[in-house]
């Protein structure tokens, strides 16, 4: 089983101390929304985050929509052999449905987040596709590898050097694998995050977009699978 945690999602509604900036509030009142109610994008905020000290790393909701595109509905996934968690810049965690089928329209994806992040689940009501999930980071790390800290694994600048062949085969040995991916668009992972994987590995030379890291975690460990 391939566990994926999308890490330090820049994934967040509209903060207050923004709320009362004329470009949000025009925004809000074309989309018929309370300001806090708004998902922050930085290609429709940016003026406005300036104003937030750690700007840069936050408001690329588009990072999350892409990088759950290649994930889910994928062989692998349909199988029941993926289960992919966000985890915010918050601290909360966010339990993805495998079975959900996100809409192909971004603008409808923008209006999904929202209600996730309003209501805590998606659909307000029944069975959630999408839901707040109790508990910390290193919590779900820890019971996601069965406290087998060998098996988690975080995609890294600068970390050990591993081939397609060589990751699929890192993947598929243990029972559950756990590898964690930023989803945030510049910067670092925090010291706190970097410390609750065991390898860390880096796939290119060059910095990787979060959605083709996640295509190339998805096919080496299907690819191992069928060579099995
Ligand atoms: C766009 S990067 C994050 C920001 C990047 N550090 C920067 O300052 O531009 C998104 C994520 O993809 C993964 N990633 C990017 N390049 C990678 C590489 N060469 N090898 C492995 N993972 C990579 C990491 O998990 C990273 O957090």
């Amino acid at each position: 089983m391939l566990n994926v945690i999308l890490l330090e999602c820049a994934l967040e509604l509209v903060p207050s101390e923004l709320s009362s900036i004329k470009e949000i509030q025009q925004h809000a009142s074309r989309r018929k929304k309370s300001p806090t109610d708004l998902l922050l994008d930085q290609s429709l905020h940016g003026r406005a985050m300036t104003k937030l000290g750690d700007g840069e790393r936050r408001g690329r909701p588009d990072i999350v929509y892409l990088c759950l595109m290649n994930l889910l509905e994928t062989p692998l996934c349909k199988q029941g052999l993926l289960k992919v968690f966000l985890h915010l810049q918050d601290g909360r965690i966010v339990d993805v449905d495998s079975s959900v089928r996100l809409p192909r329209n971004y603008d409808r994806f923008v209006g999904l987040m929202e209600q996730l992040l309003t209501h805590g689940r998606v659909p307000p009501e029944g069975d959630a596709l999408l839901a707040m999930k109790g508990g910390s980071l290193p919590q779900l790390v820890s019971d996601l590898s069965k406290k087998n800290h060998e098996c988690t694994v975080l995609a890294i600048e600068g970390g050990q050097i591993v081939g397609m062949r060589d990751l699929g085969q890192l993947l598929v040995t243990p029972d559950q694998a756990v590898v964690g991916i930023g989803a945030f668009p510049h910067g670092d992972f925090t010291e706190e995050t970097k410390d609750l994987f065991s390898r860390h590995i880096e796939l290119d030379s060059q910095v990787m977009m979060a959605w083709h890291v996640c295509s190339e975690v998805i096919w080496a460990y299907t690819w191992e699978r069928r060579i099995d």
